[in-house]
């Protein structure tokens, strides 16, 4: 199976922060793959924006740099590259003085769409609309891009909200949440929605608790100060972990469309309950092989940030009203490894009598690596020796099953910018989305803090601190391994 390439319009991208570490290792890599896909056409303009000084030619030499670090498969291809950076420039530009604005604005003549993208501190981003709009660069095709973190609580996130909307339509912000850009998390709307076989079992009556987890082995080397300031929580189970949560459990949108899909994510959030402190688990990570632990890292011996975080959630809807949601996320785990396992209930009734043991059908979504869908099915054990009961897995690798140029999809990011330059807002987080979503986080948070709550520790290259296995096993459950 092939993978369509449907060609987007000719676009000006101006990325701002171009120097920075996304625009090397994300941005400009995910342009450069859809250059070598051929989905944009010869006369894009892409301009990057920074403080720092250079030319075209130094700038040109930095992203060429960068795709040999982060797109090293395509970048020995030096026409593709050559090509790629004859449509890449530079202007020198400071977001809260008047430099390099005009001269900005003098290259963005065409009437085209005009994305920029804000790959800066949230800080800059009032200063960056501002001048945008009074250079005369905003259009009805002028669209925005903004990173996570989107603000730090609430309040925060709503002032950063009125301040991108007094400069722009809501329908030209695109805020990222990259989960939404993986190629199998948009596969979860596929599986559930393009499938008869799963909808009618999809609720409280068959589903006995379901299971999010995202595993990861890296520490926070490198991100140390941001980190610290925004554990577990904020990091990946606001944003990422939700979005997991809402497409496993949203109703079906009438369509697949932006307002449609989002309309029903944000009502998952809001029917979440206030999570109780009792079911909540917060850890650290300890040192290991020579590599400093949690607190190590951070270099601040009394941090009480969490590296790790397992939760139990509960949506307070007609359709999941008394089955959890058994969320957990780790830095520094035993493997790599992003599942959502759908546990269903037993069979009411067993006609085998009990020598042969309950058993439960388990979906399991793979997300990464791996990526694939396991159904665990009850089959009789074959042999003599009466009717015994095993469970076997019907298993399907997306690889194996749709051919080796599926091997390796397409990086969120290629997907989701894209996605902007269509203005195709549906992978797009919208601004009551991600108020929902801290409206949900605040409590947790001030409930630590009001507690003065103290991470566990937890060895590096385990599955995490022991109380997320009592939070479990408290209900007579337990977690699926963490495998990569
Ligand atoms: C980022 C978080 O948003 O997602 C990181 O800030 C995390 O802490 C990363 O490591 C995980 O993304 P992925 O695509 O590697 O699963």
């Amino acid at each position: 199976m092939v993978s369509r390439v449907i060609p987007v319009d000719p676009f000006d991208l101006v990325i701002f922060g171009g120097t920075g570490d996304l625009a090397r290792r994300k941005i400009l890599p995910a342009l450069f793959r859809r250059y070598c896909a051929g989905q944009w056409p010869e006369d894009v303009r892409i301009i990057g924006a920074a403080r720092s000084e250079h030319d075209d030619s130094a700038y040109r030499a930095l992203v060429a740099d960068a795709l040999r670090e982060f797109a090293p498969e395509r970048a020995k291809d030096s026409p593709s590259v050559d090509g790629f950076l004859a449509r890449i420039r530079y202007v020198r530009i400071d977001a809260e003085e008047q430099t390099g604005w005009a001269e900005l604005a003098g290259q963005l003549t065409e009437d085209r769409v005009r994305a920029f993208y804000f790959s800066v501190g949230p800080r800059l981003f009032g200063a960056l609309a501002g001048q945008i709009e009074a250079h005369g660069m905003v259009t009805d095709r002028t669209r925005i891009v903004v990173e996570k973190p989107f603000g730090h609580d609430l309040q925060s996130a709503r002032d950063l909200n009125a301040t991108l909307a007094g400069h722009f339509d809501e329908g030209q912000i695109y805020r990222i949440d990259h989960y939404l850009g993986k190629e199998t998390v948009q596969n979860l709307m596929a599986v559930r929605f393009g499938n008869m076989l799963f909808e009618p079992l999809w609720n409280s009556q068959y589903v006995d608790h379901i299971q999010i987890t995202v595993a990861e082995t890296v520490g926070i080397a490198g991100r140390e100060g941001y980190y610290d300031r925004a554990g577990a929580m904020r990091d990946m189970m606001q944003n990422h972990l939700m979005q997991l949560l809402c497409l496993i459990a949203m109703e079906p949108p009438a369509k697949f469309d932006p307002d449609a899909v989002r309309d029903e994510k944000l009502k998952v959030i809001r029917a979440l309950d206030q999570v109780q402190p009792h079911h909540i688990v917060r850890g650290q990570y300890g040192p290991s092989d020579g590599e400093p632990g949690y607190r190590g890292a951070v270099g601040n011996s009394r941090s009480a940030t969490e590296s790790y975080i397992a939760l139990r959630a509960h949506i307070s809807n007609w359709r999941w009203a008394g089955t959890p949601f058994y969320l957990r996320t780790g830095k520094r785990l035993v493997a790599r490894s992003s599942v959502i396992n759908v546990m269903f209930k037993d069979a009411p009734h067993s006609i085998f009598g009990a020598d042969a043991g309950r058993h439960a059908n388990v979906l399991s979504i793979r997300l990464q690596p791996n990526e694939g869908i396991t159904l665990k099915v009850t089959i009789k054990e074959p042999g003599p020796g009466g009717m015994r009961l095993i469970d076997v897995p019907l298993d399907m690798s997306f690889a194996e099953a749709l051919g080796p140029e599926n091997q390796d999809p397409p990086d969120a990011y290629e997907r989701l910018i894209m996605d902007v330059i269509r203005g195709n807002q549906t992978l797009f987080m919208r601004g009551d989305e991600v108020e929902a979503a801290w409206a949900w986080t605040d409590p947790i948070i001030a409930g630590w803090q009001a507690r003065g709550d103290v991470p566990k520790p937890y060895d590096s290259g385990s599955t995490g601190p022991g109380d997320a296995e009592l939070l479990m096993k408290r209900d007579g459950r337990h977690w699926q391994g963490i495998k990569p």
